[in-house]
């Protein structure tokens, strides 16, 4: 399979059964208080209670467990603001695999720590994500290391696909799942599942209007770059990636933006109502349900809850 190879729902269940001995299902909860808010019945999919608090790890699982032994022996090397990283970082463990991640010298302490706690060797790098990735594929041409891109990965997109099946096995009359974006693995995993299982399922991306590249590329249906302010370093990037966007082109069926207050307002929410901690993230589908509810009265949304990792300075800032 080449980078650009889009999965299908068949290797989605191969997924599913290459990471179940290592990672669990996750909940689908419903929040009186949220459908209260919401004006409909919004399931969250709770995937920052992963073990490394995103959704991410379910591709790297997927990943790492197939590859060869030259490429394990190698190693293998990620760009990440935190969460693609610690998925990485997580299953080299596993598997015994040299991990090493590039993250922005600005990176979310704790995405930091618990990737070195997981292992893998921590490289500080640039400005943002985007100067993290260009020196991390600088040195993955240096050293030989396998290349985990965040995008262009058939196995990460297939892997992170196995939170849909699980979201339509518990709630089959699921009407809408709503899903934040960054590179748009999570997007395009939800897509492939959602179309091959009930195309009647509408799938919606998120991301926040500061930090547009895959939106704008998405409506253009051609690979754009543009800036990146935004406060959610988990849709952070100032590109386009080719696979997930080819998806996304194909079978999304909308893609909205929202902005850095909503992202803040929705984050509070979601800790208030359901008690859980939240990035702000995984907070970006409930977000764009909160900002629009005429668009989901009456309809039952799953809202993917896709990662928890905040950190305490980005706690208090929520409340100063
Ligand atoms: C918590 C969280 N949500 C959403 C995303 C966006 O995921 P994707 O890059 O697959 O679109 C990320 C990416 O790192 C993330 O960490």
């Amino acid at each position: 399979m080449s980078a650009f190879d889009a999965p299908d729902l068949a290797d989605v269940l191969a997924a599913r059964r290459r990471i179940a001995p290592y990672l669990g299902p996750t909940p689908l909860y419903r929040y009186p208080a949220l459908d209260v808010l919401a004006g409909t019945q919004v399931w969250v999919k709770h995937e920052n209670h992963q073990p490394v608090g995103a959704f991410k790890v379910r591709g790297g699982v997927n990943l790492v467990r197939q590859l060869g032994a030259d490429e394990r022996q190698r190693g293998v090397i990620a760009a990440s603001t935190g969460n693609h990283g610690q998925s990485v970082a997580y299953a080299a463990s596993l598997f015994g695999v040299r991990a090493v991640v590039c993250a922005p010298e600005q990176a979310n302490p704790v995405k930091v720590e618990s990737m070195r706690a997981l292992g893998a060797e921590v490289v500080l790098h640039g400005r943002d994500f985007d100067e993290a990735r260009e020196h991390c594929e600088k040195l993955a041409a240096e050293h030989g290391y396998r290349y985990v891109h965040s995008g262009n990965e058939p196995a990460l997109i297939a892997g992170v696909g196995t939170y849909t099946l699980e979201i339509l096995e518990a709630q089959p009359d699921t009407e809408i799942i709503v899903v934040p974006v960054g590179g748009g693995s999570g997007a395009a995993g939800a897509c492939v599942v959602a179309k091959a299982v009930r195309p009647s399922v509408q799938v919606i991306g998120v991301q926040s209007a500061a930090a547009p590249a895959a939106q704008r590329s998405w409506q253009a249906r051609a690979l754009l770059t543009g800036d990146n302010s935004t406060i959610a370093e988990g849709l952070a990037t100032r590109t386009s990636f080719r696979l997930p966007q080819e998806i996304l082109w194909d079978k999304l069926d909308d893609f909205v933006l929202v902005s850095d207050d909503a992202l803040q307002g929705a984050t509070r929410t979601m800790i208030e109502k359901t008690r859980n901690l939240v990035e702000p993230a995984g907070a970006a589908a409930l977000a764009a349900v909160l900002s629009d509810p005429a668009r989901f009265a009456g309809q039952k949304v799953a809202v993917v809850c896709s990662g928890g990792n905040i950190s305490p300075a980005q706690l208090l800032a929520l409340w100063a």
